[in-house]
């Protein structure tokens, strides 16, 4: 049974039931699993757990590369099972224990929980459980659409569980690039120097006695929530394209542009769609999500090659890439994020990072993860590791939210994930604001008049000019930054008595 999954003979007669697999974690523990924005997560013994802490209650830190598909996170904070969960989310259920102060949640850049991890700054693992596609004869864990902390869960933990999951195909294999950096302090540079390159292994590398169990699942991963493009990710697209003519008129890059990273959401894929129909060709990709722009931009023969740590697609998509995965394969590399996200291999390629703000402000901060400064959303992602590092830092969002009763360009922001030195160029559907070389003041007008939804611009206006009559570096009406915020929460709308 198995033969072609599980081909490490030994390790044959450990498979288990996922309950049994559960019976392993005991409260308390610190527990890595795998899943990277709904895609590759473990599915059958996080469930199993969830069930058990019906009769028996335990609460764990769990700790996976980023979110989880299969309203696993929901059921896990429903079953109230987390009490720790970091270092990504973007489930509603979860979202809601976590503003109610009852999970724990540690939002973090995602390409350094595993350094932590390594340099014991964070509890250890007690346990990795990680889907895979199967088990090579050394024993090594072939991972499945995502890559994320799996292998230094693996690698770390004393204990691994591996969830088989049938409906991911073998064709799978060949498609990982495990590298794990060198200790520090005199690590070796990380030998990635073009999202093709291959640094390590195909496989997770781990002691096979080390694998306490193996489940057999047939789970589906969870398809990837994405609105269609609209009027609104149209216009942010065709003003992203015209940024990018003007960068390659300058000189600054050529018709390959640079290798491209968007971030999660509908904006952003919208946005990579937008590239299908531009003059630009022979493009690559050095993201951390592929979507399924991503298989949009090779079908239509624009991308030539990306580099991610999952893929997260619709339904349609993922039938119709499974289907042919053979021939996507050569064309797709997937890495640990803490390669796919490394501020040096970002800083060396020259990554051009794309990612959503949901609020920014007159001065170029952004807020990408509190709803009115308080309640989280998803979390900062790989939205920091890229934004800092990379050639170009875009953001993007459209100008107004909520039907418009939100202005997502504000004076001061809520809540700072990218403060102004690591922001480039803002993008709504209204213009483009590009920020680089600009002091604070040229860049607020810059902003008001270009980003700002008309109904918002003259408020936004008359904030800046009563701001700079008291003068300052970057001028504010201190008492007054935030009252937008305030008037939203107290009456639901930023639209009028807000100032
Ligand atoms: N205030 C309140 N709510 C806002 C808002 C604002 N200023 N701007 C947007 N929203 C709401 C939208 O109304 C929408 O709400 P809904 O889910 O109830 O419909 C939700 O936020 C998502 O916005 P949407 O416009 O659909 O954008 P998106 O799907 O592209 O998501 C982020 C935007 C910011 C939430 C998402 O990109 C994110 O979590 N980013 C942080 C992580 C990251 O950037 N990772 C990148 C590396 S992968």
């Amino acid at each position: 049974m198995y033969r072609d999954r599980i081909r490490h003979g030994g390790l044959r007669d450990k498979i288990i039931t996922a309950e049994e697999a559960a019976s392993f974690i005991r409260d308390g523990m610190t527990v890595g699993m795998s899943g990277f924005t709904r895609a590759g997560e473990a599915k059958a013994v996080p469930m199993a757990l969830a069930a058990r802490a019906q009769t028996d209650p335990l609460q764990i830190t769990l700790l996976t590369g980023a979110s989880l598909g299969n309203d696993l996170d929901k059921t896990l904070a429903e079953a109230h099972v987390l009490k720790r969960r970091m270092p990504f989310q973007s489930d509603p259920g979860l979202r809601k224990s976590i503003n109610a102060g009852e999970v724990m949640f540690v939002d973090q850049h995602l390409s350094q929980t595993v350094e932590m991890l390594r340099t014991h700054q964070l509890p250890p693992v007690d346990i990795a459980i990680v889907e895979a596609a199967a088990i090579t004869e050394e024993g090594g864990i072939v991972p499945t659409t995502s890559v994320g902390n799996s292998a230094s869960f693996a690698i770390l933990a004393p204990k691994v569980i591996v969830e088989i999951n049938l409906t991911q195909p073998l064709l799978l294999e060949g498609i990982h690039d495990i590298y794990i950096p060198t200790r520090r302090p005199h690590r070796d540079p990380i030998p990635v120097v073009a999202p093709h390159s291959r640094a390590g292994l195909p496989y997770i590398p781990i002691p096979p006695e080390k694998i306490a169990g193996i489940v057999i699942t047939e789970k589906l991963d969870s398809s990837a929530r994405i609105s269609p493009p609209d009027d609104g990710t149209r216009a942010i697209a065709g003003h992203l394209i015209d940024l990018l003519h003007h960068e390659v008129k300058q000189g600054r890059m050529g018709t390959d542009l640079r290798p491209l990273q968007a971030g999660i959401g509908s904006v952003a894929n919208a946005v990579l769609h937008g590239l299908i129909s531009s003059p630009f060709h022979d493009l690559t990709m050095y993201s951390e999500v592929l979507q399924d722009s991503t298989f949009d931009l090779f079908d239509s023969g624009k991308l030539l090659f990306a580099s991610g740590s999952s893929i997260t697609l619709s339904r349609e998509k993922h039938d119709e890439v499974i289907a042919n995965i053979g021939a996507y394969k050569p064309k797709l590399l997937l890495r640990p994020q803490e390669i796919s996200n490394h501020p040096e291999v970002v800083r060396r390629l020259g990554v051009l990072c794309i990612n959503t703000a949901l609020e920014f402000d007159i001065y170029g901060n952004v807020n990408s993860t509190h709803v009115g400064g308080t309640q989280m959303m998803n979390g900062i992602g790989g939205s920091g590791d890229f934004a800092r590092n990379g050639f170009l830092s875009i953001f993007v969002t459209k100008s107004i939210a909520k039907e418009g009763k939100v202005s997502s360009v504000v004076p001061m922001v809520s809540h700072v994930d990218h403060t102004e030195h690591d922001v480039g160029i803002l993008i709504t559907e209204q213009g483009l604001a590009d920020l680089r070389g600009l002091a604070p003041r040229e860049r607020a007008k810059l902003i008001i008049e270009n980003c700002a939804h008309p109904d918002y611009r003259d408020r936004l206006a008359d904030y800046y000019e009563r701001a700079v009559s008291r003068g300052g570096h970057t001028p504010h009406v201190i008492e007054e930054a935030l009252s937008w915020h305030r008037a939203l929460a107290e009456t639901g709308t930023m639209q009028s008595g807000a100032d």
